[in-house]
């Protein structure tokens, strides 16, 4: 494992572009260099996901659009005080012949294939989230089914159609659990009809809901919400055209921004045959990710960070990994408030102050919640995209707390872990990974959930460098 370090000028946009470098690198080793102590009430495994390509293109990362990349999963194993980091890629089919070709043999998502062409299509890189569900552990991709990967060993197990009940050609990346019921929601989109497809998954693996939903109009869906009753879908000012992506002409010229299109958000009940009322929402924008959502006094109640412009947004996806970016990677906190009988949608913006990556105590997703987490920066920052820093939020009297930011690092998504099962709301800690660009070294940060501005609880510096990639979740130990 190299422990070359890399020094990054700041000011040239290599450590953005370094944040985001690939290290192909499969790691299995024992944690030794820990800041501080590893609580022992911390037992399980953090799972993170993310882009690490590792045969790259002939114009190096930098020619990769932000979501291409294989998928290297990692797992930091928590137990009695101590930790063990392990990863190891997910070996779709497209992986395995790019491995043995050596060649960038699919092509990306605005990158023509090397050597010997390929169906862009086939490439299989489930990179943007990793969920368990019923003991099983899922690689998420919204282009591909989920990919099944071992939960002790991550040795990968193939794809999983949803037992032959799959209504499009994937699903999303952020399945809801909803920890009172046991089951999993999932939804799919595409740009063929059925443009949406909604999924529950029981705690027993079965596939109990299977539908095809209608919308107003093809988009990039990248998540969605639920509540105890209801599923809501965020309908972006974003138009996904497939057209030019299957002439070739990458996947910029086939998802575009249409600021004339006011946002709307599908909601429907969660009992099987529902129909969805299509909600405008009085503004343009997107968002990746709702934070949570739940219901109160008959109304939806729904928290989400919003990309006020659509084309800055996907202007910056396409670049930011040469590290031009411009500042269209800066969501702010918006809070909606949705009458579900009267068809209506209030729009709050709670900040200029950008979030991303929104999180909770996962056993309320979907019920009320006090307590939230997000990977923030303050608007002076918005150039550099990405984020410096942990936000947590208060609903109850709208304040927020922040773990300060340290130059040289950046932080990924906040993971709340419980002290215990029976832990009240912020009982518990905060996971999150941080890249320091002078050491070009990551490190997992084990933050007190009451006290998140001050120093972590743990540090452990992981032997390498591991490219920030998207999401995560803990796993408790049985
Ligand atoms: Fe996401």
């Amino acid at each position: 494992m190299s422990t070359q370090a890399t020094v990054l000028n700041p000011s040239s946009g290599e450590m953005l572009a370094g944040l985001l470098r690939p290290n192909p690198t499969e790691a299995d080793y024992a944690i030794t260099k820990v800041e501080g102590e590893i609580p022992r009430e911390l037992n399980g495994t953090l799972y993170r996901n993310g882009p690490c390509q590792k045969v790259l293109p002939q114009g190096g990362a930098g020619a990769m659009h932000l979501f291409d990349g294989d998928a290297l999963v990692h797992a930091i194993r928590f137990e009695d005080g101590r930790a063990h980091h392990l990863s190891r890629y997910a070996r779709t089919d497209s992986f395995e012949v790019t491995e043995r070709e050596g060649s960038y043999c699919f092509g990306g998502l605005n990158l023509p294939a090397e050597g010997a062409p390929q169906d862009p299509m086939g490439n299989v890189q489930p990179n943007t989230n990793i969920v368990s569900h019923g003991g099983r552990l899922f690689a998420l991709v919204e282009s591909a089914p989920p990919f099944e990967m071992d939960p002790s060993t991550l040795a990968s197990k193939g794809s999983w159609n949803l037992d032959g009940k799959m209504l499009g050609l994937s699903t999303t990346a952020h399945p809801k659990i909803d920890r009172r019921t046991g089951q999993m929601l999932l939804h799919g989109y595409q740009p063929l009809e059925p443009y949406l497809q909604l999924y529950v998954i029981e705690s027993d693996g079965t596939v109990s809901l299977a539908e095809a939903i209608d919308a107003p109009w093809p988009s990039m869906m990248h998540d969605f919400a639920i509540t105890e009753n209801y599923v809501i879908f965020p309908l972006g000012s974003v138009y996904f055209d497939f057209e030019p992506y299957l002439a070739g002409q990458g996947f910029s010229a086939a998802v575009t921004a249409k600021p004339e299109l006011n946002m709307k958000f599908g909601v429907r009940r969660r009992e099987p045959g529902s129909p969805t009322k299509w909600i405008d929402v009085d503004s343009a924008g997107y968002m990746f990710h709702p934070g949570n959502a739940y219901e109160k006094d008959g109304r939806i109640v729904m928290d989400a960070c919003k990309y006020e412009s659509a084309q800055g947004l996907l202007d910056d996806i396409a670049v930011v990994r040469r590290g031009e970016c411009s500042g269209g990677l800066i969501a702010k906190p918006y809070l909606y408030e949705i009458d579900p009988d009267a068809g209506t949608c209030v729009e709050t913006k709670l900040s200029d102050m950008g979030a991303e990556f929104p999180r909770l105590d996962d056993r309320l997703v979907g019920y009320e919640n006090r307590f939230g987490y997000a990977a923030s920066a303050e608007p002076a920052e918005g150039t550099e995209g990405f984020f410096r820093r942990i936000t947590k939020y208060d609903r109850q009297n709208g304040c927020s707390v922040h773990r300060a930011e340290v130059p040289g690092q950046w932080v990924g998504e906040p993971v709340f872990v419980a002290r215990n099962t029976d832990a009240a709301e912020d009982d518990g800690f905060v996971l999150n990974l941080v890249y320091d660009a002078p050491t070009d070294r990551t490190a997992v940060d084990v933050l007190d959930a009451r006290a998140i501005d001050t120093d972590p609880l743990a540090r452990l510096w992981l032997e390498e460098r591991v490219a920030l990639g998207f999401h995560g979740n803990f796993a408790p130990s049985k």
